[in-house]
Order: structure tokens, then C-alpha cells, then sequence
């Protein structure tokens, strides 16, 4: 049985003010069994640990280096991410794949260093509009899951999340068919290269989930969650996505 897990995605978003929304978050964490984990920037790590240890909320970081300490000017290691508080790190997001010519080999060595850390990586996976349209999206998914993905993935270290580029921040959602094609696709993928390890992997989908289409995602049976972008941003929002995750 796996446990649904709700991640918001902050992004380049949020102060030390709209912490005041992982706090209004509290009502739908203690009232659902389901797992939550919010991502904020990396200065508010630390503080928002200390507010959201008490409610039952997870943090994690939206990235970390592949070393430990070091020459990197900007960057941030698995090791003080974990010594902030956080538990969980986001991998992979096609944002950092875009921006900071991130690789699949990057982000299986970043995936590498966060389970040193004792971090569990929310590590991310999904096609352009041009390979959808190109019917290349399994192909892709199947690379990326190949080459991001550590051999030492478990159940209890790894969560993919399915976020088709052109859905993410659009509006665009996903269709449910297309979810469920490619979140049973990657079940069979992780069970041929993990076994029986691979039932309890959780698989999230993202891209535009929002209030009003999330129980519908949730229908399907290999969606076991979701990594929420800007619907993450406010309790109002954020809540009613826990809800339906949890009634699902
Ligand atoms: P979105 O972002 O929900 O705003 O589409 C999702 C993500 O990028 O994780």
C-alpha cells in the first residue's frame, strides 16, 4: 500500500510572510493521513522546518549540488539541506533542465547525493510538447527514468514525478488517459529494473493540477499524488488538493 503524498512546488516564490500559508495548510494535514511535503526557496528552509514540524508538514529543497561542499559559488549540498530540516529534495524539475543544462546524468549524481544525505528524492521526468507530438513519450520517459534514476532507488527513497513540460504552469493539463498511459508505463519500467521494490514507488503527477481537476487525476490507480506548482502557492488552493487527494 502506498501512501499518496501531496509536494508543492514553491519555486522561485514566497517570503518569510506567505509561511503563513504552510501554517493555514494545518486543518487538511491532521485531518487526512496523507503525506505532505512543501518545497519553498532555499532561504526559508530553515524556518519553515520550525513551523512545519509541529502541523505534520515535510519540507523539501527544489535542488542540491552533487558534492558535498565545495567550490560552487550559488550552490547548495544534500548535506546542509538535510541540516536544515528538510527531508525530501525535488531533482530534475525541467525547469532546472532548461535553465541550468541539467542532464540526466546531473541529476542521477544529485539523486546519489541526496540519498547520502538521507534526503528522498522527488525526482522528475516528462516530455516537450514537440516529442508528444512527435509520439515519442514513452521513448523519452523510458530514457529519463534509465539515465536519472540511481540503481540504488527503493521505495523509500525515490518518488518520480510525471510532469509533461508543456502542462507545467500552462493550464494545459494533461489528459486522464494520457496520465494513466504514462504513469502505468512507468511502473512497468521500474518493476523490470526493480522488482517487487518498484509496488511501492510512488509515482506524482504534475503539470497545471489545480482544485478543480485534481480528483480526477487521482482516479487512476498508478498516480499516487501530486507535485503542485502554482496551485501550492496558497492554502486556499493547496488544501482542496490535499482533500481530494485524500478522499481518493
Ligand atoms: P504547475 O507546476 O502546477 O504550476 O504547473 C508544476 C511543477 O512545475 O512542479
Amino acid at each position: 500500500m502506498r501512501r499518496k503524498l501531496a509536494a508543492g512546488n514553491w519555486k522561485m516564490n514566497g517570503s518569510q510572510a506567505a509561511l503563513a500559508e504552510l501554517e493555514a495548510l494545518a486543518p487538511n494535514v491532521t485531518a487526512t493521513g496523507t503525506e505532505v511535503v512543501l518545497c519553498p526557496p532555499a532561504t526559508l528552509l530553515s524556518r519553515a522546518t520550525d513551523l512545519a514540524g509541529p502541523i505534520g508538514i515535510g519540507i523539501g529543497a527544489q535542488d542540491c549540488h552533487a558534492a558535498t561542499h565545495g567550490a560552487h559559488t550559488g550552490d547548495v549540498s544534500a548535506p546542509m539541506i538535510a541540516e536544515a530540516g528538510a527531508t525530501h529534495v525535488i531533482l530534475g524539475h525541467s525547469e532546472r533542465r532548461a535553465d541550468h543544462s541539467e542532464s540526466d546524468a546531473d541529476v542521477r549524481a544529485k539523486a546519489e547525493a541526496a540519498w547520502a544525505a538521507g534526503l528522498v528524492a522527488i525526482l522528475c521526468i516528462g516530455e516537450s510538447a514537440a516529442e508528444r507530438e512527435a509520439n515519442k513519450t514513452l521513448d523519452v520517459v523510458s530514457t529519463q527514468l534509465a539515465q536519472s534514476v540511481p540503481d540504488g532507488a527503493t521505495a523509500r527513497n525515490l518518488v518520480v514525478a510525471y510532469e509533461p513540460i508543456w502542462a507545467i504552469g500552462t493550464g494545459a493539463v494533461a489528459s486522464l488517459a494520457q496520465i494513466i498511459e504514462v504513469h502505468d508505463f512507468m511502473r512497468d519500467e521500474l518493476t523490470k529494473r526493480f522488482g517487487v521494490d518498484a509496488d511501492g514507488m510512488r509515482l506524482l503527477y504534475g503539470g497545471s493540477v489545480k482544485p478543480a481537476n485534481a480528483a480526477e487525476i487521482f482516479t487512476a490507480q498508478n498516480v499516487d499524488g501530486a507535485l503542485v506548482g502554482g496551485a501550492s502557492l496558497k492554502a486556499a488552493d493547496f488544501g482542496p488538493i490535499i482533500a481530494a487527494l485524500a478522499a481518493s
